[in-house]
């Protein structure tokens, strides 16, 4: 059967008290609204229906990479009311599966199993047993068979004892859906539009419901303030870094690690604590990620060594390459293999070629260096005039001394030594030594100047 997804996101969210609508606050460095949707098109959903309210214009904006009908609800009348705003629009024979914005853990597997089981003559529903039912909808069983859920708000009290709760996930025909919807008044304690009445009209019409369950109960929990986003922040990052470990990586605390984005890594790799990786990220095996390390849309192969606070952003390091502690790779950084970036050094759109260092306390902006070449400390590529950019060359082999400043658009000849303290501004020869400082000299008998006493 094709299969079309309603996601719910209307409500205010007047809880997280933020100018930002609810649903697009970042789970695992993405809107939770983009993990459901991402679970959606995992079911392989032919459409998907957003339901939003008012405030929440802007989703189409943050959202706009999304392939899906954007449906406003004008009113909040209830969740009965925001299904019927897209469900007309859906194909009669396609099964229609609620699910919501601010739920954003719910597996695809889970989903699955409740889809799989809808036919035309049955209704799925998600629930979970929870200690504490307080506010959910309460499975109402006889003989073993839901016939109703009833609203913490509209339950007795001997009903306010069921502990089955209705999760709001449910999957059904999208024909018969909306039969039911036509049908369901506000007749109750919040005077809302229950979807939740659709079971009861169900059974009343001869339907089976069919009920299954989530593995974990947190893949049903919604979030309403930032309290419960970080505890389902937490929740996530655990779940990421357990299948890391399960691909052989050593996560030394996996309570302390944040995966914000894609990270692949290989085996034998391991990860110190309080590590941030961001967008998408690629490491090899046997790489070791010192504590503290922020990684950005980057790749790192095999071997590498990144030692404790180093700050990387889409950067290429090949295999066997050190860097740090902190270092600070700029967008458009390749390090080639067996090269050397030390501690507080900053690259930015810079190749440092095979072999080559740069120790300690150096600024290569727009560089091309070549391998084997050593970088002395504090040198500085003056890259930028206050108007443009320009760029700087260093060949194979060359050597540049302490303190230096190459004053770009410059070249550095192959095998060239360059002396400490020098300002390059001239291109230099092959196999030469070029320096630009003056003789040292010695003034006898001067003296330092004296505190005036009056
Ligand atoms: C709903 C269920 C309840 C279930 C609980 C699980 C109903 C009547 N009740 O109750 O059985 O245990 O969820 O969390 O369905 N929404 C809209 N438009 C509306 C109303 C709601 O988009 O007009 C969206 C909200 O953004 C929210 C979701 O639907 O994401 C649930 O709405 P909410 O009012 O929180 O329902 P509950 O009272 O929690
Ligand atoms: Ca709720």
């Amino acid at each position: 059967m094709k299969l079309s997804v309603i996601i719910l996101a209307a409500g205010q969210g007047t809880r997280m008290k933020s100018a930002l609508p609810k649903v697009m606050h970042k789970l695992a460095g993405m809107p939770m609204l983009e993990h459901v949707y991402k679970r959606s098109l995992e079911l392989g959903a032919e459409d998907i229906h957003i339901v939003f309210g008012h405030g929440g214009e802007h989703l189409h904006d943050y959202c706009s990479d999304f392939n899906v009908e954007w449906v406003l609800q004008d009113e909040q009348l209830g969740t009965a009311h925001a299904v019927m705003q897209a469900s007309p629009h859906i194909d009669n024979d396609h099964t229609v599966l609620i699910l919501y914005g601010d739920v954003p853990l719910i597996k695809s597997t889970t989903l699955e199993t409740l889809v799989d089981k809808v036919t035309s003559d049955t209704i799925t529903l998600l629930t979970v047993e929870l200690p504490d039912p307080a506010g959910y909808g309460r499975i109402i069983r006889e003989g073993g068979e839901v016939t109703a859920i009833v609203e913490h708000k509209d339950a007795t009290d001997a009903q306010r004892d069921i502990t089955e709760v209705n999760t709001g996930i449910l999957a059904l025909q999208a024909g018969y859906l909306n039969s039911c919807l036509s049908r369901i008044d506000n007749n109750n304690v919040q005077g809302e539009y229950y979807l939740t009445d659709v079971i009861e009209l169900a059974v009343k019409d001869g339907k089976k419901v069919i009920t299954t369950n989530p593995d974990n109960s947190y893949e049903v929990e919604g979030v309403n303030d930032r309290s419960q986003l970080a505890r389902l922040e937490r929740i996530k990052q655990q779940e990421l870094a357990e299948a890391i470990m399960a691909d052989g990586v050593t996560v030394v605390d996996p309570s302390r690690i944040d995966i914000r984005g894609e990270l692949e890594i290989g085996n034998d790799s391991t990860i110190d604590i309080n590590c941030i990786f961001e967008g998408k990220t690629k490491i090899g095996n046997n790489v070791s990620i010192g504590a503290g390390c922020i990684i950005t849309d980057s790749k790192i192969a095999d071997g590498c060594v990144i030692k404790p606070y180093s700050v990387i952003e889409q950067a290429v390091i090949d295999g066997g390459v050190e860097v740090g502690p902190f270092a600070r790779l700029r967008p458009g950084t390749h390090l080639k293999e067996n090269s050397k970036v030390g501690n507080f050094v900053e690259a930015k759109n810079t190749l440092l070629g095979e072999g080559s260092k740069a120790s300690h306390l150096t600024y290569l902006g727009d560089t091309e260096i070549g391998s084997k070449v050593n970088i002395g400390a504090g040198t500085i590529t003056c890259n930028y005039d206050g108007a443009n950019k320009h760029k700087t060359v260093i060949k194979d082999g060359a050597f540049i001394g302490s303190d230096t400043q190459l004053v770009a658009p410059v070249t550095v000849g192959a095998n060239a030594t360059i002396g400490a303290g020098s300002t390059i501004t001239r291109d230099t020869e092959d196999g030469e030594l070029t320096l630009s400082r003056s003789a040292q000299k010695t003034i006898r008998g001067w003296e330092r100047p004296k505190k005036k006493t009056r």
